[in-house]
This record gives C-alpha cells, structure tokens and sequence, in this order.
C-alpha cells in the first residue's frame, strides 16, 4: 500500500460544504412542505432560500475551482463507459460480497470508478441545476407570472421540486453507503477530511 493525496484543501472545504447546505435545504425543505415542526413555517421559507443561494455560489466557485486546476479531467473516462459502468455495477451487486478486488484502482489522478464519474457528472450537471432553476421558478412565481407565465405551471413546478428533493434524499443514502465500500469501512470518508488515502501499489 502506499499514500496518495487525493483530495485538495478547497476540495474537501467544498465538500463538506455542499453536504451542510444540501442537508440544511432537505430539512427546510421539507418543513415548508409541511412534513415536521422544527423553525417555524416563515423562518423554514427564508432559511431555505438564503441556503439555496448558498448553494449557487458554491457550486460556481466549484465549476470555477475544477476548470481553472484541470481537476475536471478526473470526470472524463477514456474507451467504452457504459460497459466500464457495467463492471463497476457487477462489482457492487455481486464481487463485493465475494471479497473479489476493486475492477479500478484508484491513484492520484483516477480516484473516482467510472459509475461515480457519471453519478456526480449528472448530479452537478443535471440534477442540481435543475432543482436549482425549478426552485427559482417557484421562489419568484409571481414575478414571472406577471411576466406572462402560465400561472398553472405552479403545479408542475412544485411537483417535480419536490420530486427531485426526494431523489436527492435517495442519492445521500446512496452515497453514503457507497462511501463505506473502500479499502476499509471508512478509508474514503477519512479522505474526504484528510485528503490522503492508502491505495494498492
Ligand atoms: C449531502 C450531499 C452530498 C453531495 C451533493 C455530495 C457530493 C459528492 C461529490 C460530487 C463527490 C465527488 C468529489 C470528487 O471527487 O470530485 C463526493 C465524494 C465523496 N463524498 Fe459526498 N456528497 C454529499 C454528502 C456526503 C456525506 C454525508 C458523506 C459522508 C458521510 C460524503 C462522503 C463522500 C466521500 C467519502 C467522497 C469520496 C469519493 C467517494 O467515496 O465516492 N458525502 N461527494
């Protein structure tokens, strides 16, 4: 074995950021929904929407941080993707529960298998920009309705934001869990906080 820094301070700053503002608007979010009683309907409503802006400026500085160090190069894979998601697939389903190795081993400049390139991809290239333009839409429906939306869009607005809330919930568990399918239970959260992980020579 043999140490690697995989992950840069802003990395890890960012990181964890992210998932303190996610976790802040899934719970705000849903108390506006009107699931739980935690702060108060007015005081959930403006939480929500400081932390949604949070959000914006975090992932900007992120796509700005990636492009400017090149990192953004981990997130392209070379050859068939879909049969390397297969691998990796066959790998979380069947050969980890035969002890069989890891089919990619990470190093300093691959540290994500391709089923987490395209994960985190669609999720920051699709899913939370989405989430974030519907949330907009909705935050600023009467602006845009005087603008001359059609005013019944509110419903499919709120639908599918709520929709794609629970789809986040969904991606955390997984990902979660996901982070325990290291070389040990907790070698890639370790890394997420240090920076350095023990990887196969
Ligand atoms: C709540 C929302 C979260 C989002 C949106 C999120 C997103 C991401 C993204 C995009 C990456 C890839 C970073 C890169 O290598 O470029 C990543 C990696 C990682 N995340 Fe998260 N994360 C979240 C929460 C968490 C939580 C709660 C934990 C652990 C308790 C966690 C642990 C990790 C670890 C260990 C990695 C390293 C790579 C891996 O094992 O997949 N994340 N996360």
């Amino acid at each position: 074995m043999r140490k690697v820094y995989l992950y840069a301070r802003f990395q890890r700053f960012w990181h964890w950021m992210q998932a303190l503002i996610i976790f802040s608007l899934l719970v705000t979010g849903l108390e506006v929904h009107g699931l739980f009683h935690l702060l108060g309907y007015e005081a959930a409503f403006h939480v929500h929407n400081a932390f949604a802006w949070g959000l914006v400026l975090f992932i900007l500085l992120a796509f700005f941080w990636y492009i400017t160090t090149g990192d953004f190069r981990q997130y392209l894979t070379e050859g068939n993707l879909l049969e390397k998601i297969m691998m990796q697939a066959r790998y979380y389903m069947v050969g980890i529960f035969k002890n069989e190795p890891h089919p990619f081993k990470k190093n300093e400049i691959s540290r994500l298998n391709p089923l987490q390139r395209i994960t985190y991809l669609m999720l920051t290239l699709v899913g939370l920009p989405l989430q974030i333009i519907v949330g907009f839409a909705y935050y600023y429906y009467n602006e845009l309705v005087a603008l001359g939306m059609d005013p019944d869009w509110i419903e499919p607005i709120a639908v599918i934001h709520t929709l794609l809330a629970y789809l986040l919930i969904g991606f955390v568990i997984m990902h979660v869990y996901m982070t325990t399918t290291g070389h040990t239970l907790t070698s890639n959260i370790k890394a997420m906080v240090t920076g350095w992980e023990e990887v196969e020579e």
